[in-house]
């Protein structure tokens, strides 16, 4: 009985929509990787019995960035999202630089994959950038099932916000964060939607400004796929937005 709970609970969580991937979508290696992983955790759910996840966030572990961030001393991980949408750059002309000017993208709830089945957690950011944004409000983050958690956006150029303003979850505040620090991303990172694209964007250490809506004091922006620019301007439109996906830690 429970193992059928497990089972139907890890099928609802990680292995949603399978025939959607085979009718709608290429066979990539990095999806039969993914449904190797989650086949793993089913094998290994058959085998203990099958216990339902714990979601203890005090057994996830952040990967370390090449260039080593900074780390949470002190502070308790609260959430893990993954986060899937555009990063916004503008051209000012064709011999320009293409300069960033925010980012918009939905956030869904990661947190009990980081603690029980981490192998997936660094897999979900490539896999969720072969489809689309969800467009539903109430929409899960293919192919998993993962749900809604909050929302990012940006109040100006330099300023990030994140909105925990999904009225069915446990309302964390709102975060006006400022970048403190980066690293660039491991160099076998995906650099975009199926495999073309300009490189993933940096991880991140992100601190809360005074603004801050909440008791979260630091966000990591890791596992980044997709979203960086075109190095130059040169053939392109003066507004440009990259598709891309990553995991985000918060602390309190
Ligand atoms: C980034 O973090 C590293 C390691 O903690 C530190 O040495 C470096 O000075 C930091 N850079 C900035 C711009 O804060
Ligand atoms: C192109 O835009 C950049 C950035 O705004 C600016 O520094 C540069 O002077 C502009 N060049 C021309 C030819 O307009
Ligand atoms: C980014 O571009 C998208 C269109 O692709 C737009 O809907 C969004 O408002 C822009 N957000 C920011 C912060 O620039
Ligand atoms: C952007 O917003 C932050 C936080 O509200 C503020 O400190 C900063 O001065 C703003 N920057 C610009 C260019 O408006
Ligand atoms: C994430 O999901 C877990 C498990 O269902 C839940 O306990 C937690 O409140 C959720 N967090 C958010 C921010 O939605």
């Amino acid at each position: 009985m429970r193992y059928a709970v497990l089972l139907a609970s890890m099928a609802t969580t990680l292995l949603a929509a399978p025939t959607l991937t085979r009718d709608t979508m290429a066979w990539t290696p990095t999806l039969a990787g993914y449904f190797d992983v989650v086949y793993s955790y089913i094998q290994q759910a058959r085998a203990t019995g099958g216990s339902p996840p714990a979601c203890d966030l005090s057994k996830a572990a952040m990967p370390i960035a090449p260039t080593p961030l900074p780390t949470p001393d002190g502070l308790k991980l609260v959430h893990v999202a993954i986060g899937r949408g555009v990063q916004n750059y503008t051209c000012a002309n064709s011999t320009a630089t293409p300069a960033a000017v925010g980012a918009i993208a939905k956030f869904y709830n990661a947190s009990c994959v980081a603690s029980d089945y981490p192998d997936l957690l660094d897999l979900i950011p490539t896999v969720a950038l072969s489809y689309p944004v969800p467009s539903g409000a109430d929409s899960p983050l293919e192919p998993s099932d993962l749900g809604l958690s909050s929302h990012h956006f940006f109040s100006n150029t330099t300023t990030p916000v994140f909105s925990f303003d999904v009225s069915s979850g446990p309302q964390l505040g709102r975060v006006t964060a400022q970048k403190t620090n980066d690293s660039v991303a491991p160099s076998n990172a995906p650099v975009g939607v199926n495999g073309q694209g300009n490189g993933a964007v940096p991880w991140l250490y992100l601190k809360s400004r005074s603004t801050t809506v909440g008791d979260i004091k630091a966000i990591y922006r890791l596992s980044t796929a997709g979203g960086s620019p075109p190095p130059s301007c040169a053939d392109q439109p003066s507004t440009i937005s990259v598709d891309y996906s990553a995991v985000y830690w918060f602390w309190e």
